[in-house]
């Protein structure tokens, strides 16, 4: 990705995954960006400031009564004209202080006067990042609009196997370039982005689902927001909480997805419809719980509308209208078959029985089919790359359309 060189504070804080942040820190210049690094006194305690201020070609600010060569104290200067602030490692030490305005050292005191995004990377053992006082401190963050790299699973500092280890440099770096990238090609745009499962219901305990955890919408929708789209997310009951800016309804059937799309259809400019939605209902509901009688009980089921069809059929003011499709054969055949059924201007083919692909992970494999015959196949991709990666060609087909 070419992009203008951005000016970046780079928080250390003392976490044994620190060397990833020396690796962060180099990535950053070579890719031509001005990086900064503050760091607080544990972190010093694990690498000199020394290597973080060759590798960044510019002071390391540890104190906040550094003198620097301005009247200007350094971290208000710093503040002002930073692009973006990324803490990596963040302790839950850091995660709290900020989430509690508390601002007692350089790093923290810098995080509160910064009018810039942030980026957080926790590393911590798995226990404390599930602590709740942490947990509550994290969902405070993420509510004022931090964005986070979640940690992942892997080996901790305290020689167990668990969730809490540092993410990769590669995804750390793909979060920084998606905040940084100021090309806000979706401004003015109104988007609709469906996500996770219908549930289709027997009885009022019983109904019929799938697997989908609403992962890949919502990083459709985050992705949406991030290039200044005003997004609408239809989901259903997913197993994460939705992105932040982002205006959010839940449904449950087919049908109540269906009516929550086709309020906004006609004021819309782009859905993306990534929900994995039930093509069948049970054809009656039972009011009451259905008791085991027989030793076999069938239940007939009628069909769903075809949603994305319905949307296809009605596009009046050229809306784009994106399809997913889960296949677990013949993806390019079937996917092919979906784009022109459903009159969509661009099919997603994932084959979700692929490693590291469809439902529940936070990575998937994919390839964009569009009308005009254009294929293209992507790599393993986080799933947030990925809807980037469909969000570029909406943008194209919208230029392309113009
Ligand atoms: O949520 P995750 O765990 O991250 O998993 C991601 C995913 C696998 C759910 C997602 O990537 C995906 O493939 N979503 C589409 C699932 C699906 O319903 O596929 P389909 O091939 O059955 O449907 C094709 C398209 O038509 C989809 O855009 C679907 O939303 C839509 N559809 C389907 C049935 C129906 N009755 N109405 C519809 O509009």
């Amino acid at each position: 990705m070419t992009q203008e060189n951005k000016t970046i504070i780079l928080g250390v804080t003392g976490g044994i995954a620190i060397h990833k942040s020396v690796d962060l820190a180099s990535q950053l210049v070579k890719q031509g960006h001005s990086v900064h690094v503050v760091m607080t006194e544990n972190a010093t305690r694990l690498v000199q400031p020394t290597q973080f201020q060759v590798i960044s070609r510019n002071p390391v600010l540890l104190d906040l009564f550094d003198l620097g060569s301005d009247w200007k104290p350094v971290h208000i200067d710093l503040a002002d004209r930073s692009d973006l602030l990324a803490i990596v490692p963040a302790t839950a030490n850091i995660i709290g202080k900020m989430a509690n305005g508390i601002a007692d050292n350089a790093l923290s005191t810098v995080a509160v006067s910064v009018h810039c995004p942030i980026l957080i990377a926790p590393a911590m053992e798995q226990h404390m990042y599930e602590n709740p006082f942490v947990a509550a401190n994290v969902q405070s963050l993420k509510s004022h609009g931090v964005e986070f790299v979640e940690p992942v699973s892997g080996d901790l500092a305290s020689g167990k196997q668990g969730m809490g280890r540092l993410n990769t440099v590669e995804e750390i770096l793909g979060r920084i370039n998606q905040l940084l990238n100021t090309s806000k090609d979706l401004r003015g745009k109104r988007v609709i982005v469906t996500a996770g499962p219908t549930r289709e219901y027997l009885d009022p305990v019983r109904f019929i689902s799938n697997r989908s955890s609403g992962k890949m919408g919502y990083a459709v929708a985050e992705a949406a927001r991030d290039r200044g789209a005003d997004v609408l997310l239809i989901s259903g009951p997913a197993t994460t909480a939705p992105p932040t800016g982002v205006e959010t309804r839940y449904i449950e059937t087919t049908l109540e997805l269906q009516e929550a799309l086709l309020e906004r259809f006609d004021q819309t400019d782009i859905v993306v419809m990534a929900a994995a939605v039930a093509d069948y209902r049970p054809q009656a509901f039972s009011p009451n719980k259905i008791k085991k009688t027989t030793d076999q009980l069938n239940i007939p089921l009628e069909q769903n509308p075809d949603i994305a069809q319905v949307l296809g059929e009605r596009k009046k003011r050229g809306q784009i209208t994106v399809g997913f499709a889960a296949e677990t054969n013949d993806l390019l055949e079937n996917a092919q078959r979906k784009l022109v059924k459903k009159n969509c201007d661009l099919i997603v083919a994932n084959d979700v029985l692929a490693e590291g692909a469809g439902f529940e992970g936070d990575t998937n494999i994919v390839t964009l089919l569009d009308q005009s015959g254009h294929r293209e196949q992507l790599p393993l991709l986080s799933k947030r790359e990925v809807a980037d990666r469909i969000l570029d060609r909406v943008v194209d087909l919208i230029q392309e359309g113009d």
